[in-house]
Formats: C-alpha cells, sequence, structure tokens
C-alpha cells in the first residue's frame, strides 16, 4: 500500500529533535484510490514526509472507517486547527459552552495521527477516535493521499483551512523550539521548510491539494486569514455548511469566545497540558534551566507576524516559493 524511503540529509539532520527523529518520504505504491474526486487525479505522483512513529499507523488510517456525520478539521500544521477546532465543535454541539470548557478540545477533537506526529507521546491515537462516540470531531494534518480510503465514499464534512506561507513558517517555528524540542538557528530551520523537508511537506501541494476539492459538497476551504479579517462571516460561513442555524446573541456569544485573548485564557483550549509535557519531556537540560516559561501555544495571534522575525532574504525565498508552486493555478497565498 505505501512506500516507506528513510530520508537523510544534512538540512534534516540540522533539525532533528527529540520530537521529530527519522524522517521518511511516503508514497502511495498504486497512487490515490479509484474513488478519489477527478480534481485529484492530475498524474502526479505524491508523497508526504513523515516520522518513523508514523509507519505503524499509516495503513490503519487508511483502511479506518469513516461515517457520514464525522466532521473532520484538516490543516497544515500552526495554519489554524485549534481555533477552528473550536468553532466547529461549539456550532456543532448546539453551543454548549459549559461542555467546551469541561472537556478539553484533545478530548472532544482528538487529532487522529498524533502519535505519529509527535515522537514520544505516546499512546493510540487511532484507537481512541475509532473508540469516540458519535458524531465524531477529528482533527488531521494529513495531505490527502494519507486520509482513509472511506473519506471518499462515504464524504464525511471536511474543513480545511490555509494560512500564508510566511506566517506558518514562523509559527510552526516557535512551534518546533517550544513543543518539538528543536533549539537550532531559526534559518535551518526556514530552510528544512523551503527545501520541503519538514513532516508534511510539501506544504504548497498540501494546500493545493484541499483547494482543488474546494467545490466538494463535503469539503469547505477556509483561511486564517478570513477568520482574521471576519471571524462572523466566517462563523455563518461554517454554520451554514454544518445544516446548523443559530441567532445573533448566540453568533455574537462565538465571536466572542473564539477571540484570541479569551481562547489563551480558555485552559480546555489553550494545550497548556501539552506545553508542560513538551517542557518535560522534549528540552534539553540546559534548555529547561534557562526556560522563561513565557511560551503559550495560542501565540501571537496575527496575520503577517512574521514581519517581527522574518528577515528580507527569507522573505523574498518563500515569496518565490509560493510563486514557484502556483503556477498554473489562480490560487494566490496571499488571501
Ligand atoms: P501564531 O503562532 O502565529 O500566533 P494551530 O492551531 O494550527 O497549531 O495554529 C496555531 C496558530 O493559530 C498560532 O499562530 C496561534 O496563536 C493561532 N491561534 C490560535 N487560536 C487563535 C485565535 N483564537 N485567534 C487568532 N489566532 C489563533
Amino acid at each position: 500500500m505505501f512506500q516507506f524511503e528513510k530520508i537523510s540529509n544534512e538540512l534534516l539532520r540540522r533539525i532533528e529533535c527529540p520530537g521529530t527523529e527519522k524522517h521518511y518520504k511516503v508514497t502511495l505504491c498504486n497512487g490515490l484510490p479509484k474513488f478519489t474526486p477527478e480534481v485529484l487525479k492530475d498524474n502526479s505522483s505524491r508523497f508526504s514526509v513523515m516520522i518513523e512513529t508514523f509507519l505503524p499507523i499509516a495503513e490503519r488510517i487508511k483502511k479506518m472507517e469513516v461515517f457520514k456525520d464525522d466532521v473532520w478539521v484538516i490543516t497544515f500544521p500552526k495554519c489554524g486547527t485549534t481555533w477552528t477546532q473550536e468553532m466547529v465543535w461549539l456550532l456543532n454541539n448546539e453551543m454548549n459552552f459549559e461542555r467546551a470548557r469541561k472537556l478539553s478540545l484533545e478530548e472532544r477533537f482528538p487529532f487522529v495521527e498524533l502519535t505519529g506526529a509527535l515522537s514520544l507521546i505516546g499512546g493510540d491515537s487511532v484507537s481512541d477516535i475509532v473508540r469516540l462516540p458519535k458524531p465524531r470531531h477529528i482533527k488531521s494534518h494529513l495531505p490527502v493521499m494519507l486520509l482513509p480510503d472511506q473519506i471518499w465514499t462515504v464524504k464525511p464534512k471536511i474543513i480545511y483551512v490555509s494560512r500564508n506561507t510566511k506566517d506558518a513558517a514562523t509559527s510552526f517555528y516557535h512551534h518546533y523550539c517550544n513543543i518539538v524540542g528543536y533549539d537550532g538557528p531559526k534559518e535551518h530551520f526556514y530552510e528544512a521548510f523551503l527545501s520541503d523537508n519538514l513532516i508534511y511537506a510539501p506544504f504548497s501541494e498540501h494546500v493545493l491539494d484541499y483547494w482543488k476539492l474546494r467545490n466538494e459538497d463535503n469539503v469547505l476551504f477556509i483561511t486564517y486569514e478570513q477568520m482574521k479579517r471576519n471571524l462572523r462571516q466566517v462563523i455563518l460561513t461554517v454554520s451554514s455548511f454544518l445544516e446548523k442555524s443559530y441567532n445573533d446573541q448566540e453568533i455574537d456569544a462565538l465571536v466572542g469566545h473564539l477571540s484570541v485573548d479569551s481562547m489563551r485564557a480558555n485552559k480546555s483550549c489553550n494545550m497548556d497540558a501539552l506545553v508542560e509535557w513538551a517542557r518535560n519531556t522534549n528540552y534539553s537540560d540546559a534548555r529547561k534551566k534557562n526556560d522563561s516559561n513565557e511560551f503559550r501555544f495560542i501565540r501571537s495571534g496575527k496575520v503577517g507576524s512574521y514581519r517581527d522575525e522574518m528577515n528580507q532574504e527569507y522573505v523574498t525565498r518563500f515569496d518565490d516559493y509560493e510563486r514557484k508552486m502556483t503556477i498554473g493555478y489562480s490560487f494566490d497565498f496571499n488571501f
């Protein structure tokens, strides 16, 4: 079903750290399944970079049972997954703010390939999904080629969130330092991103494949930038996609609940437990000693925050990366 080819190069050696050891290039031996929508059948041979712990769960995910009333939120990492999950869960659960505060987002909306995406996390995230009560809410960063085959026949609702490359890469760099345990220079991380060596790479094909699916009835493609520009409008769009209807006060309450300050203060979705786990598990002793404990998973929460820290050379190279990958598509990364 899959071919796994170990990747070993200087760019990867520089960024490998406790949370992401041993990278593999994953390809499908027989291409995409025959029920895959026509728009994806463009003869390109897809691959995705994953880490070693993904190998034992790849086939289990591919063969996983899918239900029509599942709701999937899929993104490339750091594109607004958590924000969107909280919105989708509340819209799909009669705006039950009380329950949302009681149960963590990880419990309400688990991450299907978690154990295959963070080396030392332990557990079995695929079994956790199988045990979930219906309707299931599922988070994933998987590219289309690694989704369960039944996605294409059962057609559950999928909400894909994209984000401009420079902010996504910058946010991912902070995630690498503070969750994955990386403590090298930012430039090495950017090089690994730009050369499609990072987990879930290539970024552009990840986004473009879901963008090609945007007109499928069961797929909604939204962007982090749209959410920042007009959260209320995106809430209404997602609500109608989920076939839900709410009055103005309920929508107002959700807009407030989803603000960056409110979510940062909300223990059920601010991932404090994950950050704490990462500090204890992935940080070097030197890092533990000098850590200021200031990192919050919900960090700056802005569009364009790359400007504070990406130098002009990398701005140009990321712009170039986007330009090359979107040649021939009407899609524009700058939204
Ligand atoms: P930054 O690191 O740029 O601040 P993910 O959930 O996919 O890991 O994405 C994390 C990014 O979404 C982080 O971006 C985080 O701050 C941002 N984010 C999370 N909740 C948010 C909210 N309520 N409003 C705006 N941005 C939010």
